[in-house]
């Protein structure tokens, strides 16, 4: 399976500064905001990623992650000029993708909780169809929203619906089969001029080929949106990193733990950082 991290796509709601300052290269905490949907693939044992991005972070992302060599992984980049929409990522990534499944995550969605590694597993082995996720949240109007009858068979998907039919938003995670590009490319723009994805996903569902999983209260679905949610997911990060010692999205332990790289190569990247926590964090796993 490949991967997609779409970074860039519709315009920032963060500040005025959004025509010189791009939020997609700001850090959560402590680290950049491209980690965390990058950890994610990583978890999912996904190896190749190709990011696509603006015509002007795309070679910031480019300098900070190279080839992925480092990781060993190997990482693609490619520009969308405009912000057309999520569903425009599989017709870019056409010949990235090839005959793969692949999995989109976007760029600005953190995911954090237990058991994790094993719902991506599981959602990597929906086979011919697509598999979303849905999360329970107080207010859905800014997100895709997917309702349910009472034998939780999906009724309908829609995108920022004024009035939601339920309190279930869907995350920027998505896996599908081989068939994405084909079903991207015949796609119409919305009502707001975008390739959508929840368009898209109802393709499958009218075909009754949409698996929707549930992440349940005990887990962290966080995005970076506006100002409060890009200090609340800074807060969150630096609260269970301080409290358990663990660090949520260090690309390069989760590199090593996956035995893609050696303990060798962990200790050469932190050392390349021993001056920040960061760094030292890494060299510390490099002790056990
Ligand atoms: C996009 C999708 C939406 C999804 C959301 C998740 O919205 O269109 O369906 O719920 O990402 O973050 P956007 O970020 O473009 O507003």
């Amino acid at each position: 399976m490949k991967g997609i991290i779409l970074s860039g796509g519709s315009a920032t709601r963060l500040f005025p500064l959004s025509k010189s300052i791009s939020k997609q290269i700001m850090p959560v905490y402590d680290k950049p905001m491209i980690y965390y949907p990058l950890s994610t693939l990583m978890l999912a044992g996904i190896r190749e990623v190709l990011i696509i991005s603006t015509p002007r972070d795309l070679p910031v992302f480019q300098d900070l992650l190279g080839t992925g060599a480092q990781l060993g992984m190997k990482f693609d980049y490619i520009v969308q000029d405009k912000p057309n929409g999520l569903a425009q990522a599989f017709v870019l990534g056409e010949q990235f993708i090839g005959t793969d499944p692949v999995c989109l995550i976007l760029g600005d969605n953190i995911f954090y909780g237990q058991n994790f590694s094993q719902m991506l597993q599981r959602a990597q082995q929906t086979g011919d169809g697509a598999c979303i996720f849905g999360y329970y949240v107080k207010d859905p109007r800014a997100y895709g929203v997917v309702a349910f009858d009472e034998q939780a068979n999906v009724l309908s998907l829609e995108e920022k619906p004024e009035h939601p039919k339920s309190n279930y938003a869907i995350p920027g995670l998505y896996f599908y089969d081989r068939s994405v590009t084909k079903r991207a490319k015949e796609l119409k723009p919305s009502a707001r001029g975008e390739y959508e994805i929840t368009d898209l996903n109802r393709t499958y569902l009218d075909e009754g080929k949409l698996k929707v999983e549930l992440f349940g209260r005990g887990f962290a679905w966080l995005d970076t949106g506006n100002c409060d949610s890009l200090l609340e997911a800074s807060n969150f990060v630096s609260t269970i990193q301080k409290r358990q010692g663990f660090y949520i999205a260090c690309i390069e332990e989760i590199a090593w733990r996956n035995a893609w790289i050696n303990q060798a190569q962990l200790y050469e990247l932190g050392e390349k950082m021993e001056k920040t926590e960061y760094g030292q964090y890494i060299l510390s796993l490099c002790v056990s």
